[in-house]
């Protein structure tokens, strides 16, 4: 079938998010859009890295504490995860649970659905008391297909400081329509990677294979392939940087010399100068009393917060107050 012409009828939402990031003074392109298949491969990638510590972390702190975890859950509690990826770090989790009920259902939520289909087909394998019922789309389009098993409670997770891709004001509202769509007595559990050492936090961004570099300019590629884009990518450069101020990593590419790009899909021409940036994402970090605070701003009530040894990542239990415990 015959590709259909520029803007005949409605654009699609990756079309209209570039369109409108890449005509802005200060160019910009949300960050979900690195997760098509190459690029969920090449973050699972990053999970692997020296330098990226997160992964790591999360998963000591998962390893060691799964069942301190459980043991604040209700019986039976089925489990919603937001952006669940590979559910690789997910199964401490499944595993705590399944020790204290019979069966388990697990709902994981992703935007790579090879991603989803793959991990689904391990997890059915591995765990034969593990129901599964997944969802392939953007988790913030919120949680109206979650189900619960016998009327029980619900664990939400959002892991790997996926709420770190959202500035304060949108993370508050995200958590706050989650708390809404939830009961009381249902819990989240939240990763949030923690404030550190600039050098720590820029290295993580910006690994000596390159892995993130390459993930960060698979957005190109993938403009190139879907809006029939020309970027050529030699001339785009990775940079990360830790705004101390703000307390979240920047990543950009930067433009090498002035050129300029044509998407035809979207029947425009973009002008670039030398050493101007497309900034493509933020990574937010967190202190204990910051995420208390959004705990309390979003309806939630702080159970717990676990760390790793070395304090670099945190996971946190809130719930959702109960009746009981509102003011009357
Ligand atoms: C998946 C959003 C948590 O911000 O650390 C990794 C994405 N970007 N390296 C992060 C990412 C560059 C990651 N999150």
């Amino acid at each position: 079938m015959e590709p259909l012409p520029a803007q005949s009828g409605r654009e699609s939402p990756f079309a209209a998010d570039v369109r409108a990031g890449l005509t802005a003074r200060r160019k910009t392109l949300p960050p979900k859009y690195f997760y098509d298949e190459l690029g969920s491969q090449l973050f699972e990638a990053i999970c692997a890295l020296p330098e990226y510590y997160l992964t790591r972390c999360e998963t000591e702190i998962l390893s060691q504490h799964a069942p301190a975890i459980a043991s604040y859950l209700p019986r039976p509690t089925s489990i919603v995860e937001l952006g669940s990826g590979s559910s690789v770090k997910t199964r401490y989790l499944l595993e705590a649970l399944l020790a204290r009920q019979e069966t388990l259902l697990y709902q994981p939520i992703d935007i790579s659905e090879s991603m989803l289909s793959q991990s689904t087909r391990h997890l059915l394998l591995d765990y034969p008391n593990l129901r599964i019922q997944a969802q392939a789309g953007d988790y913030t389009h919120g949680l109206g297909a979650v189900k619960r098993a016998q009327d029980g409670a619900l664990l939400v997770l959002f892991l790997g400081s996926n709420i770190g891709n959202y500035d304060p004001h949108e993370a508050q509202r995200l958590l706050t329509t989650l708390q809404r769509s939830l009961r009381p007595g249902d819990l989240l559990l939240l990763g949030a990677d923690l404030k550190k050492a600039p050098a720590l936090l820029e290295a993580a961004y910006d690994d000596a294979l390159g892995v993130t570099a390459a993930f960060n300019r698979n957005l190109l590629v993938r403009i190139n392939r879907e809006l029939r884009a020309d970027f050529d990518l030699k001339k785009f450069a990775h940079r990360a940087h830790y705004n101390v101020e703000d307390g979240r990593v920047e990543m950009y590419l930067v433009s090498q010399e002035v050129q300029e790009v044509h998407l035809r899909s979207l029947n425009i021409s973009v002008q670039f100068q030398r050493g101007e940036t497309i900034h493509t994402e933020n990574s937010w970090k967190f202190d204990l009393e910051q995420l208390q605070m959004l705990a309390a701003q979003s309806g939630f009530a702080a159970v717990h917060s676990w760390l790793d040894q070395g304090k670099h990542f945190s996971c946190n239990l809130w719930q959702v107050a109960t009746a009981r415990h509102l003011p009357v």
